[in-house]
């Protein structure tokens, strides 16, 4: 099993074990340190008092003989137990009174000067395993003698006491954890539910339902935020999803219609046998009908390159005035046909890819053309301006309604429903004339004013990205 794998609510817990632990531990060592330094000042102090008391009892003692005399009378006096030992030696180091072989003095006596207090116990090694706290101070008999009494306390007691409470303190860390990440898990468990609420409404949605919306509002704030970016998303696709399944419908209708007038034209000219001159003629418009059926697939590969991104550019500084005049030559026959005159009027140059500039102004023209009355003049000009350089074909004829403006560059959209896909047109030219502008950064705008020019224009940006 992976780590990425373990569950959320198993990662939370084991996180929250960990800095349970961690906090327990510290409060734990700081209230070892504050127990075992209270233990030792109480130690310390009970030496100091003991010392105190010894030095009183030399003071009411007449002379060092009556202490070797009887020992036992200050051994007791210094009420001592099995774990305080006591020295008494005279000025010349002689033993004065003993309970313990091994106890020597401190490295440092109080003197008779000042009392003792607890900064002059030292700790020192009382054997190889245990240690000691001890005291000396000086005291003197009534005769003017000094004595040198030392006091030990031995350790182990205090040890073997702070060893339990710091196996005491490990365990309640440890306990403390484990009920931490217990409770933890259960709220973690408690708060996730939300998001598993979240994700059973996310299960609902499928190609054929993208109508579902994860319902944010009772989520807490966090999982509303993602709730809205999913209920975002899924508008986006359902968007995309619809204008695809149009496409296809669309795609479907408009190859329908002339694989129908090949199919019936060719099964009525088999019905019965027919001169050959018929057979030219069905050849000729199944011929124009092929033709229109390959220029719509290859507007669809166009438009589908163009959308991944796969169309190549090759951009170049083109003469705006030497382009518009090619295309505007190339148009003279159709122009002719239609009684319609091109002017050119354009200055400057552009940035932009030759065929695809070349195949967009193309579009723009062939349409131009087809709503021109006879008799007038379509324009085609040019200019450059600060951010922008404008490529335009403007012609007098029907104008675009307002609602359709925004259409126009949709796939098969026709904003004149009565010409219909048998008009030989397919309703692709704006959207590729689009999807140009879109790969070379550039838009392209149009205005209709009723009664007057309708004009579309390329526009280029001058400072490229
Ligand atoms: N100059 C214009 N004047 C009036 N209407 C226009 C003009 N240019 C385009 N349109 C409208 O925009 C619609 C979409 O144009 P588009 O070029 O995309 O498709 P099409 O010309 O019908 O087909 P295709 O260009 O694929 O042969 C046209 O059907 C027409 O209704
Ligand atoms: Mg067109």
């Amino acid at each position: 099993m992976s780590v990425r794998s373990v569950s959320l609510t198993l990662r939370l817990s084991a996180l929250v074990a960990v800095v349970a632990f961690a906090v327990f531990s510290v409060v734990g060592v700081y209230l070892y340190r504050s127990l075992a330094g209270q233990l030792q000042e109480r130690d310390d102090a009970d030496l100091v008092e003991r010392a105190d008391l010894m030095r009183h009892f030399l003071d009411e003692t007449s002379n060092t003989a009556e202490i070797t005399r009887d020992p036992h009378r200050f051994l007791d006096s210094a009420s001592l137990d099995g774990d305080v030992f006591l020295l008494m030696q005279a000025s010349d180091g002689t033993t004065l009174a003993k309970n313990t072989e091994s106890l020597s003095p401190a490295s440092h006596v109080v003197p008779l000067t000042r009392p003792a207090v607890q900064a002059d116990v030292i700790e020192t090694e009382a054997d190889r395993s245990a240690r000691q706290r001890v005291l000396s101070v000086s005291g003197r008999v009534a005769s003017g003698e000094l004595v040198r009494v030392t006091l030990a306390r031995i350790t182990a007691d205090r040890s073997a006491l702070l060893s339990a409470y710091r196996w005491r303190v490990l365990g309640a860390a440890l306990l403390g954890a484990a009920i931490t990440a217990t409770l933890g898990s259960i709220l973690i468990r408690h708060a996730l539910k939300r998001v598993t609420a979240l994700a059973e409404q996310a299960r609902h949605v499928s190609a054929q339902n993208l109508r579902v919306r994860l319902d944010g509002a009772a989520a807490p704030n966090e999982l509303r935020i993602l709730a809205d970016s999913f209920n975002d998303v899924l508008d986006r696709l359902e968007a995309s999803f619809n204008n695809l399944s149009q496409f296809a419908d669309d795609l479907a209708h408009d190859m329908r219609t002339p694989l129908n007038n090949l199919m019936v034209q060719t099964e009525v000219m088999l019905s019965q046998p027919r001169p050959a001159e018929d057979y030219q003629n069905l050849l000729h418009s199944n011929h124009e009908e092929f033709g229109r059926l390959a220029r719509m697939v290859e507007s669809m590969l166009f438009l589908a390159r163009a959308d991944h991104d796969e169309v190549a550019l090759s951009l170049e500084r083109l003469d705006l005035h030497q382009e518009l005049t090619r295309i505007a030559d190339y148009f003279e026959g159709p122009a002719l046909d239609a009684g319609v005159q091109i002017a050119v009027s354009a200055s400057g140059t552009v940035i932009a890819d030759a065929q695809l500039l070349r195949r967009a102004v193309s579009n723009l023209v062939s349409n131009a053309l087809r709503y021109t009355p006879p008799g007038n003049s379509l324009r085609l000009d040019a200019a450059e301006k600060d951010e922008w350089t404008s490529v335009c074909v403007t012609n007098f004829g029907p104008s675009i309604a307002p609602e359709h403006i925004d259409r126009l560059f949709d796939r098969f959209y026709r904003a004149d429903p009565s010409r219909s896909s048998a008009s030989g047109t397919s309703g692709l030219g704006l959207a590729i004339v689009k999807s140009i502008m879109t790969l070379q950064h550039g838009r392209v705008t149009v205005t209709s004013q009723p009664g007057g020019d309708t004009r579309f224009c390329l526009l280029f940006p001058n400072r490229p990205g």
